[in-house]
């Protein structure tokens, strides 16, 4: 059988008078009594179809989502549809066969839809049909095929790694398999190939790259899924300058070929002064909101809240005194939200001409006040938020602040302003208070920058590593290290993680032999291929460029996974 001689989407005026066969699905029935008209769509795009004469019953049985095949001849349409590529024509209908019916869709399968997220993901192949859905999986593959082309032509090659493997320490926890064969045992499932790569350049092979599906335990959220995919990268012989080039002119290539934008050269900042600007690791640098470190000119004695050694700091949002109470209230309850105890936050309103309203005006004297006003560069019509409460919490909240402003002002919903930023020489290990010892901040294989070694003994939390993060508008988009090549240093770091000689031996023994074959100095990135997806293709959650994501709570409500076993199962998997 002939299914089609064309698809629905590239019939045009130049057309008209031929005959065709096409196949589709049916989107829109209108029933003008000696007249049907029937909207059908496939992949390409969409056609309208006319019955006139031949009105056999067929023709009234059909409903939404059947898939019909048409034979036809194409003509000039009445009344033109400028908004689809195929609305100057239709296809006068003189045959029809039913492919195969359909019981009625559980939501309107359009651009736009009455389903909710729980029933177009119980439904995804129904989702998929739709237009929004369909181009960002295109979207996706595009971008896919260009990172392949491009690494390719640099030199690297893709190499696939296990997916049965042992527990990797990436910071999350790993998914387990249990194996039949070996009564008892488990396999990991990788939360990124880390260690395989590092083997790999140790194998000699000179840069590698894999599209890869890497699988951690942990909450999802609009930019994390428990199973998602990086663009795994390393380099044979490089150090962190090499890295941060290479991979700038790669996702500059990716935006201009994608999304034909040229980026600005990337802002490279410490991740130091990352916390100290901005609050966070990772910072929106779409928006310039001044963030100032009160304590930095005002005395301390001078407030009252310093006496219990608070941290001061305040943002000056220009123009704004104009803000209503309830727009303030909404600002200040979001921050609140966030839960962090002791903290404080109040606000400053500069009136046009000069005099000021501050929600604590007891707080300061009218001096202190203008101190503040002066020394925060503000202007008349501006308005002050401060908060004080212990340092790094204040900073953390300040940056919240300044995003949920940011909100309110409708800067970060253009999705069209792109600010990456490298965040360099972040810290080698955190303290973990929950354990009471310290982790590694990115993963144990990170190399210490080599004048900090010297601090590991004593002051361990503040020895910088050869990391960087690639933040582009507030979201980490990748993140990578030079790592330890070194046995001693790699086995002093294990000990400094906490791990006894023993473990190391069992854990990471392959690895430490492997570091005495002649390892090369090596380094290199992962990115998240969906969260790059979502920041190119302008949206706010990785969800709308994966085929089959999991819900919030890691279930797949559409395969219903994860699932019970049957005892028998559980018997033979000795568990
Ligand atoms: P990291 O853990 O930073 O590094 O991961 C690299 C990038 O992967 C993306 N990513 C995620 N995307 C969606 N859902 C998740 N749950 C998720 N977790 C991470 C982020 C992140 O920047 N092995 C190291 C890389 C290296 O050192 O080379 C690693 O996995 O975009």
């Amino acid at each position: 059988m002939l299914y089609r001689t064309h698809n629905c989407g590239e019939l045009c005026k130049k057309d008209i008078g031929k005959k065709v066969v096409l196949s589709g699905w049916i989107q829109k029935i209108r029933n003008l009594g000696s007249l049907i008209f029937i909207d059908i769509r496939d992949y390409f795009g969409i056609i309208q179809l006319v019955f006139s004469k031949n009105l056999t019953k067929k023709v009234f049985d059909l409903g939404k989502e059947f898939i019909i095949k048409v034979n036809g001849k194409v003509v000039k349409r009445q009344s033109i549809n400028c908004n689809i590529p195929t609305g100057e024509i239709e296809i006068l209908v003189s045959k029809l066969d039913i492919l195969n019916p359909s019981i009625i869709p559980p939501f309107i399968i359009e651009d736009k839809t009455d389903g909710d997220e729980e029933s177009r993901m119980r439904y995804r192949y129904l989702d998929i049909r739709r237009n929004p859905i369909k181009n960002n999986l295109i979207f996706r593959h595009r971008i896919s095929l260009e990172i392949r082309n491009f690494l390719s032509k640099n030199g690297f090659i893709e190499i696939e790694t296990p997916v049965l493997i042992n527990h990797t320490p990436e910071g999350a926890r790993s998914f387990v398999v249990p194996s039949r064969i070996h009564s008892g045992k488990f396999y990991s499932l990788p939360q990124s190939p880390q260690l395989f790569k590092q083997l790999l350049m140790i194998g000699g092979i000179d840069k590698y790259f894999q599209i890869v599906k890497c699988f951690r335990d942990e909450d999802s959220r609009s930019d994390r899924q428990i199973e998602f995919t990086q663009i795994d990268c390393e380099m044979a012989f490089v150090e962190v300058n090499e890295i941060l080039l290479f991979f700038e002119y790669f996702i500059k290539y990716l935006f201009k070929k994608i999304k034909n934008i040229q980026l600005d050269p990337f802002t490279c900042i410490t991740y130091s002064d990352a916390m100290t600007r901005y609050g966070t690791e990772n910072p929106d640098l779409r928006f310039v909101i001044k963030f100032l470190d009160i304590n930095d000119f005002i005395p301390k004695k001078e407030f009252e809240c310093f006496k219990t050694k608070k941290f001061i700091i305040g943002i000056n949002i220009l123009k704004c005194s104009h803000y209503t109470y309830d727009q303030i209230h909404s600002i200040i309850e979001s921050i609140k939200k966030s839960k962090v105890e002791d903290q404080e936050i109040f606000w400053i309103k500069i009136f046009p001409d000069k005099t000021f309203l501050s929600s604590k005006e007891k707080l300061f004297t009218k001096e202190n006040m203008v101190k503040i006003i002066k020394n925060i560069d503000s202007n008349p019509g501006d308005l002050l938020f401060l908060l004080f409460g212990k340092k790094i919490k204040t900073k953390t909240q300040l940056n919240k602040l300044r995003i949920e402003i940011s909100n309110c002002l409708n800067i970060l919903k253009n999705y069209q302003i792109f600010k990456p930023v490298w965040i360099i020489d972040s810290p080698l290990l955190e303290w973990n208070e929950e354990f009471k010892r310290y982790r590694s901040y990115h993963h144990p294989f990170t190399s210490p920058k080599k004048e900090d070694i010297h601090l590991l003994e004593k002051f361990p939390g503040n020895i910088r590593s050869k990391s960087y993060d690639l933040i582009i508008n507030g979201v980490e988009i990748g993140g990578g290290s030079i790592r330890i090549h070194d046995k001693s240093i790699q086995n002093l770091i294990f000990k400094h993680l906490g791990l006894s000689i023993k473990e190391i031996k069992s854990k990471f023994g392959f690895l430490i032999k492997a570091l005495e074959y002649g390892a090369p100095p090596h380094g290199g990135i992962a990115f998240g291929l969906d969260r790059l997806s979502s920041i190119l293709g302008g949206k706010g959650n990785i969800k709308d460029f994966i085929a089959f994501p999991k819900n919030n709570s890691g279930k797949d409500v559409m395969v219903n996974s994860p699932t019970f076993l049957k005892k028998e199962k559980l018997k033979e998997l000795n568990l």
